[in-house]
């Protein structure tokens, strides 16, 4: 029998407050020209008083739940990836599991910033392959307007808040053709210097605000996203031409286009939420999961690949059949 952790259900969750392109430059010098044209955002979520990432992360797990048919007591592992915890600790996903009122699992906070996500479905898919647990709620969360440095224009316009969640669970069969089939993690961190956050707990005691060097990690996003691509491709034994439907990191419209260019893939079969989310940091992934699964373009059957790409430098791609 192969054992694989398949995809139960998704959820997601985004702050009230939209803010346009055109609102931000009234505070900031730029336009909509120029943020549509170079990264294809339009608008983004941004956290109000009492939004945090936590609980914009319960709100897309409840959903998830919901969508999955399971109550919170059937969960027996929460992994988190985010940049941007309410606390340095104790970690996110612990604050998750109390408000849902789970009184006993296994729960952690992931930091590998835009490539969480990537992580976190890995290292969950991995608990479910060794018995550790049977459902896990893996969550992308992130406030990152909470750490964006408001008068610098290259990198405030960016980004956005959000959380996207997914249930795993285990299925045993004699095919296995469904579930997570294979998934590939990187980091390389020589390149740590490119997008960072000057500060942190045991350096300057500050919580920080995000550093970027745009053109360079742009770089490095479109090399490295093409070649895990071909690396998790292969390992699953199939080809880009079997994808149904890919579901990127969304950071910039841009890196979508090249990434579906490199792959010989149709942008029609690329899910692309950048333009009214922004890029959501580890919550990009699981929200256009999320978004593409209720309107119905991913169904039952369907194969698709996730993959992201950020700070560290960290990249990853998975391959799952739903
Ligand atoms: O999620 C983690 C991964 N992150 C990414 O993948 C981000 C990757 N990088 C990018 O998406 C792009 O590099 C950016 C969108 C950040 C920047 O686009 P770009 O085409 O690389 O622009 P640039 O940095 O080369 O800047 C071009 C010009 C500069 O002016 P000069 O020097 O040519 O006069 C910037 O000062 O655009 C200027 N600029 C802006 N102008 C208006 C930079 N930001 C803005 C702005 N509005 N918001």
């Amino acid at each position: 029998m192969i054992r694989r952790s398949i995809l139960m259900g998704t959820g997601s969750a985004l702050p009230a407050r939209i803010v346009s392109n055109a609102e931000l430059a009234e505070t900031v010098d730029t336009s909509d020209a120029w943020i549509v044209e170079r990264t294809g955002i339009r608008s983004r979520h941004i956290a109000g008083e009492g939004e945090t990432t936590a609980s914009l992360a319960t709100d897309a797990a409840r959903a998830a739940l919901d969508a999955a048919g399971l109550v919170p007591q059937d969960i027996d592992l929460i992994v988190l990836a985010t940049a941007t915890p309410d606390q340095t600790f104790p970690a996110a996903a612990t604050k998750v599991q109390a408000a849902l009122g789970i009184n006993d699992c296994i729960a952690f906070d992931v930091a590998a910033v835009c490539s969480g996500f990537l992580y976190a479905i890995t290292v969950a898919d991995s608990m479910i392959q060794s018995g550790a647990a049977r459902h896990a709620l893996v969550i992308g969360a992130e406030t990152f307007s909470r750490i964006l440095d408001w008068d610098d224009r290259a990198t405030c316009v960016l980004f956005g808040d959000g959380a996207g969640a997914v249930v795993l669970g285990v299925e045993e069969s004699t095919d296995g053709v469904r579930g997570i089939l294979a998934s590939k993690l990187h980091a390389d961190g020589r390149h740590n210097q490119l997008l960072y956050v000057d500060g942190g707990p045991s350096t300057t005691q500050t919580v920080g605000k995000l550093r970027m060097k745009g053109q360079e990690v742009f770089r490095h996003a479109v090399k490295n996203l093409a070649s895990v691509l071909g690396e998790v491709m292969a390992m699953a034994d199939l080809s880009p031409a079997d994808i149904d439907w890919l579901v990127p990191h969304q950071a910039n419209a841009r890196i979508l286009d090249a990434t579906a260019r490199k792959l010989k893939l149709s942008p029609d079969r690329v899910v692309m939420t950048v333009d009214r989310h922004a890029n959501t940091s580890a919550a990009s992934v699981p929200l256009a999961l999320d978004v593409a699964i209720r309107d119905g373009r991913i169904k039952t059957g369907d194969l698709i690949v996730l993959e992201a790409m950020g700070g560290g430098f960290t990249w990853g791609a998975c391959v799952l059949r739903v």
